[in-house]
C-alpha cells in the first residue's frame, strides 16, 4: 500500500482529546468561541442573499464590496492595505495557511511566541516548515527579546504574532509591537499577524498592528476574521491582506484550493462590518467577566494567574498545586466537573491550564467554586 503524506504524521490534534462535550452536570472553560447568538441583521444578510439566488460562482477573492469594507475596517486599527490585496477565506485558520504557503519554503524555520494556539504548529508542519517555540515570559506571557534572538538561525523566515492570544490572554504594547518589528527587520523575517481576537481587547492601549511601524507594513501579512469579534464561528469567514507580492502569491493559493467562500455569506459578512452596537455589547460582556474570573482565579490555593488582557482566556500557572497539567485537567474534570485545557497540549505550557470564559456567568462562578472546594480539600 502506499504511504500517507509524511509530514502529516506529526501534525498534532491541538485541544481535541480535552474538547470532548462532557455530561450535562460538567462546566466547561474548554470551548474558545463566544457564547452569543450571530447578530440578527447578519443572519438576515444571508437569507435575503439565498432568498436573491446568489449561489454561483463569483470573484475568487471576495466580491469587491466586501474586500473594501474589510480594507475600511482594517482603517479602524490604523492597517491600511488597498481592497485589489485583499483575500477573504475560508476562516482565519485557513487565511493563516495561506500566509504560511504563499511566504514559506520547505525548511523554513517559524518563530512562535510559546505556548501558541496549536494549530501554527500542525499547518507548518504540514508545508514541511518547522516551528520553533520561543517562550514567552512566564509572569505576564510577553514576548522575551532575548530569547527570540536566541532562537534565530540561518533558515528563520519569519515570526507569527497573535495579540490578544489564544491561550495566554496576553495583548503586546504598542512599544513590544514596535521591537518585534525592529527584531523583523534586523533578521529580514515575514510577520504574520494574527488580529482574529483585535476587538477583545481590555487594556487601554488596543490591539496594535505591526504594519504602523516604519518598515512593518512592507513585511506583515494580517489576517484575522469575524469569528470571534462577531460570533460567526460557524461561518468559516477570515481575511487576509499585505504586501501586492504575498498577495499576488495568496490569490493562487485561494483560487487552487478554496475558489471562494460561500457567496450568499459575503453580503452578510459586510453587513457585520457595519454593525457597532453588537460587537461592543458581547465584548463589554466578555470584559465583566474577565474581571470576575481573574477575582476568582487568582484566590484558588497553589494557582496564579496574570491578569488576562484580551480575547476570552485566561492561563493558569498551577504548579504550586503538586500536579501537572494533564493531571490537573484530568482529575478537575473528574474530581470537580470542571472541563479545562491542560497547558503542554502546547509546547511551552507544561504547569499551565487555559480557561476559556467564554461562557455564562453563572458558570465562571459555579465553576470557580468547584475549584475552590476540590482544591481546598486535597
Ligand atoms: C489565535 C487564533 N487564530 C485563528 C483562529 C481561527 O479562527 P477562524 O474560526 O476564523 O478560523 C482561532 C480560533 O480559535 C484562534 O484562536
Amino acid at each position: 500500500m502506499p504511504e500517507v503524506n509524511k509530514n502529516i504524521k506529526d501534525v498534532g490534534t491541538g485541544f481535541a482529546s480535552f474538547l470532548s462535550p462532557p455530561g450535562p452536570e460538567v462546566i466547561r472553560f474548554t470551548v474558545g468561541q463566544p457564547d452569543f447568538d450571530t447578530p440578527e441583521a447578519i443572519v438576515q444578510s444571508a437569507k435575503d442573499s439565498l432568498d436573491r439566488g446568489e449561489t454561483t460562482y463569483t470573484r475568487t477573492q471576495g466580491s469587491e464590496e466586501l474586500c473594501s469594507s474589510v480594507s475600511n475596517h482594517l482603517k479602524i486599527h490604523d492597517i491600511s492595505i488597498p481592497s485589489e490585496d485583499i483575500v477573504v477565506a475560508p476562516g482565519c485558520k485557513q487565511a493563516v495557511l495561506y500566509a504560511m504557503m504563499a511566504t514559506l519554503d520547505p525548511g523554513d524555520e517559524v518563530l512562535l511566541l510559546a505556548p501558541a494556539w496549536p494549530s501554527y504548529d500542525g499547518m507548518l508542519k504540514m508545508i514541511g516548515a518547522v516551528p520553533i517555540h520561543v517562550p514567552v515570559n512566564r509572569e505576564n506571557y510577553h514576548p522575551d527579546f532575548k530569547a527570540l534572538e536566541k532562537a534565530v538561525t540561518d533558515k528563520t523566515k519569519a515570526i507569527l504574532v497573535n495579540s490578544p492570544n489564544n491561550p495566554t490572554g496576553a495583548v503586546y504594547e504598542p512599544k513590544e509591537v514596535e521591537m518585534l518589528v525592529e527584531f523583523a527587520k534586523k533578521n529580514d523575517l515575514w510577520i504574520i499577524d494574527d488580529m482574529i481576537y483585535a476587538t477583545l481587547v481590555w487594556e487601554d492601549y488596543g490591539y496594535t498592528s505591526p504594519s504602523i511601524f516604519e518598515g512593518g507594513k512592507e513585511r506583515t501579512i494580517t489576517v484575522g476574521g469575524w469569528s470571534k469579534g462577531w460570533a460567526m464561528t460557524g461561518w468559516r469567514l477570515g481575511w487576509i491582506g499585505g504586501p501586492s507580492k504575498v498577495m499576488d502569491a495568496v490569490k493562487k493559493v485561494n483560487a487552487s484550493a478554496a475558489t471562494h467562500v460561500a457567496t450568499f455569506l459575503m453580503p452578510a459578512a459586510i453587513t457585520a462590518l457595519t454593525l457597532e452596537n453588537e460587537t461592543k455589547e458581547m465584548a463589554d460582556s466578555f470584559r465583566e467577566r474577565r474581571d470576575v474570573i481573574h477575582r476568582l482565579l487568582d484566590a484558588l490555593p497553589g494557582v496564579s494567574v496574570p491578569k488576562p488582557e484580551g480575547a476570552f482566556y485566561a492561563l493558569c500557572d498551577i504548579t504550586e498545586t503538586g500536579m501537572d497539567d494533564v493531571q490537573f485537567a484530568t482529575r478537575a474534570l473528574k474530581e470537580a466537573q470542571v472541563q479545562l485545557i491542560p497547558g503542554s497540549l502546547m509546547q511551552g505550557g507544561e504547569g499551565l491550564v487555559r480557561i476559556s470564559y467564554a461562557t455564562s456567568m453563572e458558570n465562571i462562578e459555579e465553576g470557580v467554586k468547584r475549584l475552590q472546594t476540590w482544591l481546598s480539600d486535597l
